[in-house]
């Protein structure tokens, strides 16, 4: 369904195939934007943020950390969080949407390229790449499932990763 909403977005603001996209239809395509979004707090790409060290005793949440102590932050705690995200495990993109169907860039309890002064040192190139791959991809394909088959979202997990499972997608060429 998600995929029908942003291929007609899409199609009414680009109506034709082989459209380059960049910064400026970045602005035109917040559905699409919320979509990505929503994909980055669903699949917790990177679980755990790299590790961190404590430098020196201090109090966090009423909890004593000791200088030396090694730190992970969690983003699928966060990402997973009803306080944060009703209905977490639903994939529901109108949560970065207002009511007049643009854009917000949620923060609280949004952490998928970390947190602090070494989060992710590539996050705006990775958000430029994801938004003008994606817009191409849906505008010039059809994505669906292989006959008989349908696609699992749940997450194959390796050291340090989540990644979409192997499996078989009907991949078409839109006329
Ligand atoms: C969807 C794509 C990406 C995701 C989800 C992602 C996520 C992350 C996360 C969670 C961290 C750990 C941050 C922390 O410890 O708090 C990280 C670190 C880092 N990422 Fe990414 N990343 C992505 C793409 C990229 C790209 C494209 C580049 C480079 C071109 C990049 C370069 C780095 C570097 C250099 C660090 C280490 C930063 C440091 O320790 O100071 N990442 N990333």
């Amino acid at each position: 369904m998600f995929r029908r909403v942003c291929r007609k977005r899409l199609m009414m603001q680009f109506p034709e195939t082989g459209c380059h996209h960049n910064r400026r239809s970045h602005s035109r395509l917040q559905y699409l934007e919320a979509v990505i979004h929503e994909v980055l707090r669903m699949s917790s790409l990177i679980p755990f943020s790299v590790s961190h060290f404590v430098t020196q005793d201090i109090e966090l949440g009423g909890y004593v950390l000791p200088k030396g102590m090694t730190l992970q932050a969690c983003s699928v705690i966060c990402h997973e969080d009803p306080s944060y995200w009703p209905n977490p495990h639903k994939f529901n993109p109108s949560r970065f949407l207002d009511d007049n169907g643009k854009f917000v860039p949620k923060k609280e309890g949004f952490l998928p390229f970390g947190i602090g002064r070494r989060q992710c040192l590539g996050e705006s190139l990775a958000r430029m790449e994801l938004f003008i791959f994606s817009a191409a991809l849906l505008q010039n394909f059809t994505f669906s499932p292989a006959p008989s088959k349908e696609i699992d979202l749940s997450p194959e997990t390796v050291p340090f990763a989540q990644f979409s499972k192997l499996q078989d997608i009907v991949i078409t060429i839109r006329k």
